[in-house]
């Protein structure tokens, strides 16, 4: 099977793939998930062996039936350009936590607001007249711990980071329009885990090891 093949039987099955977005762009490996298959396991596995920010991805329709914005438009700053060095924009929205949560972020209270949100984004796409921003505030508040990132109107066509690579893996195995990502760092560094090391993580953990355009050319 190719990386892309056991990519997708990963997600088939809920579990976690290890994708490295391309070398001219963050060059991050994000450790994925399906967010319909998110535990308190995962939500430790993501902090312990990725260490960057746990967000959930969801697409572009799910994220307008929540009413949520981009984060980058809330601030006004005339003279200067928000946007991130390597890609056009952010795909940042806001943080929200469950209602049902304390703190917000104990791995049992992000992963129920994650297995939530992926509950809402799958209750989007059933019927998107049916769920709308009521519907997601009397869920969910903001601030929260778990960061929302709005997927591109036209998914790996519109942009091509770790949010849409994500989106795009769930949606090809029918999962809920919803991924959870975590950029993986190094222990030692600090910096972003080489695509070298994130390899050799995923080999030992027997975790597939995707490369960003393997997916767009298969899933795109
Ligand atoms: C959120 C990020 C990460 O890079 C994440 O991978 C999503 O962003 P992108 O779609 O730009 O890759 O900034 O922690
Ligand atoms: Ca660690
Ligand atoms: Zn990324």
């Amino acid at each position: 099977p190719t990386a892309v093949d056991r990519a997708l039987d990963a997600f088939r099955a809920g579990d976690p793939v290890c994708v490295h977005d391309f070398a001219d762009r963050e060059g991050e490996t994000d450790i994925v998930y399906p967010a319909d298959a998110v535990d308190e396991a995962a939500v430790a596995h993501m902090r312990n062996d990725a260490g960057g920010l746990i967000c959930v991805a969801v697409d572009d329709a799910v994220a307008d039936a929540f009413e949520l914005p981009f984060l980058a438009d809330a601030l006004d700053h005339p003279a200067v350009d928000d946007d991130p060095a390597y890609d056009d924009r952010s795909s940042f929205s806001l943080p929200v936590n469950h209602r049902e949560t304390f703190t917000g972020i104990t791995d049992e209270d992000r992963a129920r607001t994650i297995v939530e949100l992926a509950a809402a984004a799958a209750a989007v796409d059933a019927d998107p007249a049916g769920y709308g921003p009521a519907e997601f505030a009397a869920e969910f508040r903001a601030p929260g711990h778990v960061h929302v990132l709005r997927g591109a109107r036209d998914g790996l066509g519109g942009r091509t980071g770790h949010t849409e690579l994500g989106l795009a893996l769930a949606e090809a195995v029918d999962a809920a329009p919803a991924a959870v990502v975590c950029e993986m760092l190094d222990d030692e560094t600090g910096e972003a885990l080489t695509p070298e090391d994130a390899a050799v993580y995923a080999r030992r953990r027997e975790i597939p090891y995707v490369e960003g355009a393997d997916l767009v050319e298969a899933l795109k």
